[in-house]
């Protein structure tokens, strides 16, 4: 099954490695398949705005592009609409008191704000307000306190409203083809560590199923086979380069040393890659290239959605 057709995905990973962008492009990729799209922000405030070049969104999604949603989540946001929806409490625009009480809640007891945001996020996908839900997920770590929510509160409470209000929201994150977790990783050591350590506590402690590795940032093979050659025969000294220096000066060193890092630097990310290949060898990867050009704003989103339907075709 294509990554694309679950209806919720959840992208995390270390700090840094491209959550935001990653969670971006994918919304943008599954637009341009003609879906009806969320893009969540759990974290890092207004940050998937700025990828878009948009203000930043509150609780209530906004459309941003024709059938791209943008919102961000807000707890205690969550809870309003929950007693309104359920309660029918006629809330004004402030919890006012019933916010300490929450406050007070939320500090004491586990999990609490986690269910609150998987819950508002899982009431969205149950209601079929949209094709896809895309969740740009805390970092690792604190992505599994969220994910394993309502497994949580299902040990915690045996019976009533609480457990039947947790229930389904665990057997929709439990289900593969519902809901799945992208993890975002680069092609470094620390990074990989991280990945395969995120992935291992994904498949203990929770029950969402991981369907993809995304690596973001993979440098560019520079030079086939018959230019690798080539340019290996111009990296020694000889007629040839004395010639080109004699013409071109120290420019022919700079412009040959360059290209000798690059080369270097891309076999040394091809071993972490390999690393992350035979450590998860069951979990699809998509590879993302390192972007040169101003690596932010929608351009740069554009970009890594069209190298990101390619891989997922
Ligand atoms: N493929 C890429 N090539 C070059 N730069 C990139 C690429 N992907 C992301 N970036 C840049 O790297 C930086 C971090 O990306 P991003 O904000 O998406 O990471 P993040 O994992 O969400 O970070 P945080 O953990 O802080 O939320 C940004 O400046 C982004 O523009
Ligand atoms: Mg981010």
């Amino acid at each position: 099954m294509g990554l694309l057709d679950r209806r919720l995905l959840f992208v995390t990973g270390k700090g840094g490695v491209g959550k935001t962008t990653v969670s971006a492009a994918l919304a943008r990729c599954a637009v341009a398949g003609g879906r009806r799209v969320l893009l969540c922000q759990a974290d890092g405030a207004g940050s998937l705005a700025a990828a878009f070049d948009v203000p930043p969104a509150g609780f209530d999604p906004v459309e941003i592009e024709p059938g791209l949603h943008l919102m961000a989540m807000d707890t205690e946001a969550s809870l309003r609409e929950y007693l309104k929806l359920h309660l029918r409490l006629p809330l004004g625009g402030r919890l006012g008191p019933l916010a300490t009480v929450f406050d007070f809640v939320a500090g004491a007891a586990p999990g609490v704000k986690e269910i609150l945001s998987v819950g508002k996020i899982a009431y969205e996908v149950r209601e079929r307000h949209y094709d896809l839900v895309v969740v740009d997920a805390p970092a690792s770590g604190h992505v599994i306190s969220q994910l394993a929510a309502p497994q949580g509160i299902r040990e915690l409470v045996a019976v009533g409203l609480i457990r039947n209000e947790t229930e389904w929201m665990g057997d929709l994150l439990a289900d593969p083809e519902v809901t799945a977790a992208v993890l975002v990783a680069t092609p470094e050591e620390m990074p990989v560590t991280e990945t395969l350590e995120l992935l291992g506590r994904i498949r203990s402690e929770t029950e969402v199923s991981v369907a993809a590795i995304v690596v973001n940032r993979v440098l560019p093979e520079l030079f086939n086979r018959r230019e690798a050659a080539l340019f290996d025969r111009l990296a020694e000294p000889g007629d040839w380069r004395s010639e080109l220096v004699r013409h071109n000066g120290d420019a022919v060193h700079h412009v040959l040393e360059a290209a000798a890092l690059a080369t270097r630097l891309r076999r040394s990310r091809a071993a972490h890659l390999a690393r992350l290949r035979d450590a998860a060898p069951d979990v699809a990867q998509v590879y993302l290239p390192f972007l040169f050009a101003r690596p932010h704003g929608t351009r740069a989103v554009q970009l890594l959605a069209d190298a990101l339907s390619a891989e997922l075709d």
